[in-house]
Parts: structure tokens; sequence; C-alpha cells
């Protein structure tokens, strides 16, 4: 029979209490030597690793909020399209439909018809976010949507949206702000629906003040350091809130914004491209208008992965997130704006002037709900002036070619820019020419200097004007010739350097006998000689550009030297 000594036993016991006094350090040790890994990894993957400053062993980790599903039953589920046959309505139902576009200019109909809470569409998620970690005591966030006369099913989706798709330790509040609306439904139906709801704080302007005042407001009340802007008819993916308040948490100078999809304003769907090289990002043109542009390859293939942040040279007014103290020592926004149109300019501008930066974050998803027209009925009117302020106020000596191009403009009407003047020189911000050099290492960004001619390009015998008609949305509109307004815009046109004939970022291509215009170097043969006889020649082909009189079109012809094929177009 065995025996078993009270010596052994004693060896066993003790070799036992060892193991129980280490396990827990062994563990520890094990796991925090993975997590070290899984950190290197990312950060040598994902992150910019110069973006880090805290020193990793002090922070925990954790990947983005992420709930699966949001979605209740009923149509436009994982945000899929609901098509609504007018022909198919009657009665109460076909004058609610009409309605809806007509006060909301999208189809409020549909978007009645969708829950107010749906998840986004999975396929248009970049997979490998969801690997990412980010810190795990990111700080807290506000969300500000200001809002006017939108649609009650549409506005609560976005609130919906953010309570759901935000990771909520990091969600403080979300602030809304009435911009005097004047419809029922976002009356007391409003406020008690609210009043169900976490987080949400409704603050109304008792008139219609403009978006920049109800923007402003929501940030003055904000209680958090980190804000989110947005617009009142968006839908967010999961996740879309842990890359913008990581970057802002390591660099309190950055400005970002997430990838931008659309929700169609006739059925609802949700959509989105995939990342594509180049990535096109949005500024503004010589023109003052919004325009996109494509990153230089060099620039995008140099981050650390396809899912690092994209320094982009403007942002969308549509969703940004930003440090608040260094938003509010910028003066905020500039409140001299009536109505929305060239303040996301002016936000740019300063931001990479006065010391900051601008990113777009592949990984944080959003979706926009693009409207037919715009937020307000006199914005034609109101527009001009605030192009004018930030012209006269950020853009130096360049503010001459915007003017020329603007139509000989001789003074800018920007009103009392005093204020906003003293916000640059507080900030000791830097020239517009730092502005153009930077954002040139990042896109491929035009400006009209060394140019060859440019103006309008006047027929001598009929002295017709050649008019783009150019709308950075509607490119690829064929030439055509209208009387002359004087007044720049698509009649202003410029022979670039390198013998491109353009209007800011569209250049004349050759399709069969037209002319069209096209982004710039979508096609290699748009070179252009106008030359000393007054003729307009396609290089590549050796037409020229004439004008039929019968009926004033534009075509390309064999050059002859005729009366058809001579314009005035100012050399420089
Ligand atoms: C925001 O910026 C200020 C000033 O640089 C800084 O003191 C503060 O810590 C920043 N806040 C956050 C949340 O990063
Ligand atoms: C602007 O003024 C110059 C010189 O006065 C003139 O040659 C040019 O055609 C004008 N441009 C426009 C767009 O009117
Ligand atoms: C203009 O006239 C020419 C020659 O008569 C013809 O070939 C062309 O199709 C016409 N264009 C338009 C837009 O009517």
């Amino acid at each position: 029979m065995k025996y078993i000594s009270f010596n052994m036993i004693r060896r066993k016991r003790t070799w036992c209490y060892i193991l129980v006094v280490l396990y827990p350090f062994i563990c520890f040790y094990l796991w925090s030597s993975d997590k070290k890994a899984i950190r290197t990894i990312h950060e040598k993957q994902i992150l910019s690793p110069k973006s880090r400053t805290t020193t990793p062993s002090q922070t925990l980790r954790k990947k983005a909020y992420f709930q699966v599903n949001n979605d209740i039953e009923g149509p436009g589920q994982k945000g899929s399209g609901v098509t609504v046959k007018e022909s198919n309505l009657d009665g109460e139902d076909l004058q609610r439909y009409k309605k809806g576009y007509e006060v909301y200019l999208y189809n409020s109909y549909v978007s009645d018809l969708i829950p107010l809470r749906r998840s986004f569409p999975p396929d248009l998620l970049e997979k490998e976010c969801y690997d990412i970690e980010y810190d795990s005591d990111l700080p807290e966030v506000s969300v500000i949507i200001p809002f006017r006369n939108e649609a009650f099913s549409t506005l609560l989706r976005t609130v919906h949206s953010v309570l759901d798709k935000s990771n909520p330790n990091i969600l403080k509040e979300i602030i809304l702000v009435d911009d005097g609306s004047n419809i029922d439904d976002l009356k007391t139906k409003l406020k008690l629906y609210l009043s169900h709801l976490p987080k949400v704080n409704l603050i109304r302007l008792p008139v219609s003040k403009g978006l920049m005042t109800s923007r402003q407001t929501g940030i003055n009340n904000a209680k958090s350091d980190v804000i989110v802007v947005m617009d009142s008819h968006l839908e967010l993916a999961p996740g879309w809130l842990e890359p913008l308040v990581q970057r802002i948490k390591d660099d309190p100078k950055v400005m970002v914004f997430p990838k931008m999809g659309g929700i169609n304003r006739d059925t609802f769907e949700i959509t989105s491209s995939k990342l594509q090289d180049p990535v096109f990002l949005v500024t503004f043109d010589f023109y003052m208008a919004e325009n996109h542009v494509p990153t230089k390859s060099e620039y995008l293939n140099s981050r650390p992965s396809k899912l690092s942040p994209i320094k982009s040279p403007g942002i969308q007014g549509m969703a940004f997130g930003i440090n608040k103290t260094f938003f509010q020592s910028l003066g905020g926004f500039d409140l001299g704006m009536k109505v929305w149109g060239a303040e996301q300019f002016e936000l740019s501008i300063k931001v990479w002037q006065c010391g900051g930066s601008i990113e777009m974050l592949p990984c944080s998803s959003a979706a926009h709900l693009y409207r037919n027209v715009a937020w307000v009925k006199d914005l034609d009117k109101e527009r001009p002036n605030n192009n004018d302020r930030v012209i006269a106020v950020w853009m130096d000596d360049y503010a001459k070619i915007f003017q020329e191009m603007g139509g000989n403009k001789t003074s800018l009407n920007s009103g009392d820019i005093s204020e906003r003047q003293m916000i640059r020189k507080r900030n000791n911000c830097k020239s517009f020419q730092y502005f153009l050099d930077t954002i040139q290492q990042y896109v491929h960004y035009y400006v009209p200097v060394n140019l060859k001619a440019k103006g309008m390009i006047q027929h001598r015998e009929t002295n017709l004007c050649v008019d783009g008609r150019t709308n950075s949305f509607f490119p690829k509109d064929i030439l055509v010739a209208y009387p002359c307004h004087l007044g720049g815009g698509p009649q202003y046109w410029e022979i670039s350097a390198n013998d491109e004939l353009r209007h800011g970022m569209l250049c004349w291509n050759k399709k069969d006998r037209n002319v069209v215009t096209v982004p710039c170097g979508a096609n290699p043969n748009q070179k252009w000689t106008y030359d000393q006889s007054g003729e307009i020649i396609h290089q590549e082909s050796g037409l020229c550009l004439t004008l039929l009189a019968q009926n004033q079109t534009l075509t390309l012809e064999n050059c002859q030297k005729l009366p058809t094929q001579t314009w005035n177009m100012q050399r420089t």
C-alpha cells in the first residue's frame, strides 16, 4: 500500500499556495503582453505614428461601440429604400405625399413609413474598422443638432441614430436647437417625445436666427470640451464616434469629419461608396464655389493604412467634430453670415491658417439627406456677402483674383469685419499662401496664377460670349454662346500655364465635334492654343472653335481663319 508522508503533503500544499498567489500575476503578464502586441499592430497599421501622444501603457483600449441591429419591424430596414408610387395613392395619403415634397423638399411620406430606428447597411461598413481599438478613457462629447422645419420622423431618426450608434460612455448629451420652426409637429409633440429620451436637451429660438446662430447657440451651451455639430437629416454607422473623438483627444487642433454617404430624398435608401484612390475631398475654388479635388496618390499611399486619417483642405458642413476650446478661440461661427454658404470655407481656412489641420476619418461613417433646395429662400441674395467676408478677412492679396473671377468686383460687400480681423491677429494666424502651400501637399489644388490668358471669350463678329453654364455638380456640359453678361462666372475662362482652357477645376475637353467641360486631368488631350490670329485651336486634333451663325452653336471645325473662328480673350 502506498504511503504518503506528511512532508510530501506539506510540499504539495506549499507549491499549491505559490501557484495560487502567482496565478493572477502570470495571467496579467500574458494579458498585457497580448494587449501590447495588438496595440503595436494597430498603431503601425491604422494610426499615424505622430498622432499618439499618450504613453501606451497608461491607457486601456477598446473596440468601437457596435450594436449589430437597431431595426424595428417595418419598411426601410438596414438602410434599404422604400418606393411609393404616387399613382397608387389617393385621398389623404396623396395629400400628405404631395405636401411632404412641398414643405420639406424631400419625400417625408416615405420617411414617416420607416421606423425611427434602423441599422446602417451592413455592406457599407468597412469591416477592418471594427478591429481598431480606442482609448477607453475618451473624453465625453456634446452633439449639436440645429433644425428648422424638419419632418418629425426625419429629425427623430437622426436623434435615435445618435443615441443608438454612439458609445454611451462618451455621449454626454444631444443639444437640439430649434431655429424658430413653425410646424405643429415640432411643438408640443416633439417636446413630449423628447422627454422620454435620455440625454436630449431642446433649446428653442423664438424666431428664426439662421443656421450660424443656431449652431453657435448649441455650441455655447455644450457641456463637453469635444463637440460634434451635425445636420438634422443624418443617419450614422455604428462606432462612428470613437474615431472622431480619439483624434480630437490626441490633437486638440484637428477638425475631423466622417466619410459621408447619401440618403436618397425619394426612397430614403442609404448609399455610400467605398474608399477609392484618389479620394475626392471637399474644398472651394477661386469662384468661391464648393468643389471636390482629388488627393495626391503619393500622399494617400504614404499613410500607414488605407483607413488612416486623410488630411483634407476643407470640411463638409453637415457633420464635423472639434475641440470646443479651440473652436471658440477661433471666434466660432461668423454670425455676420445669415444663411449657409461659405461658413464651411471660413472654418476650413482659419483652422489651417491658425495652426490646426483638417482630417477625414474613413472609419467614421454617416449618410446625409440631400434636399432639393436650400435652408433659406433668399440664399442667393445673401451668399455673395458671405463669400466677401471670407475673402476680405482671410485671403490677403489673392482677394484680387477672387474679385476678378466674380466679375471684376471693385469692392467687397463684406459689412463689418473688424471683429473677424481681430480674431486672425489675436491667434497669429498664417497667410493664405501658407494655406495654399499646405493643402497642395495633399490634394491637386489649382491656383489660377501664371495664366496665358483670362476673362471672357468673345466672338469678334457677333460679340457673343462662350458660356460654360458651369456648375461643379454638373460638369460635362456642352459649351454654348450667349450674350456677354460681364459677370464672370460661367463666362470667365483661364488658359493655364500648361495650356488648359479652364474654369476652376473644370477643363475644356473635345468630344466629337463639341467642347464639353470635365474635371481637369481626366483626359490628357485637354490642351488648347489661343493663336495670334484669334483662333482657339485644340492642339491634338488641330481643329478650331467655331460659332455656327445659324443656330449659335459652338463646334470644332477645320481652321480656316474665318470670322466665325475669331475670338477675343485678354492675354496676360
Ligand atoms: C481642448 O483644447 C484645450 C486647449 O488646447 C485643452 O486644454 C483641452 O484639454 C482640450 N480638450 C480635450 C478634451 O482634448
Ligand atoms: C475685367 O476687366 C478687364 C479690364 O478692365 C477686362 O479686360 C475683362 O474682360 C473683365 N472681365 C470680365 C469678366 O468682365
Ligand atoms: C446647328 O446647325 C448645324 C449646321 O446647320 C447643325 O449641324 C447642328 O446640328 C445644329 N445644332 C443644333 C443644336 O441645333
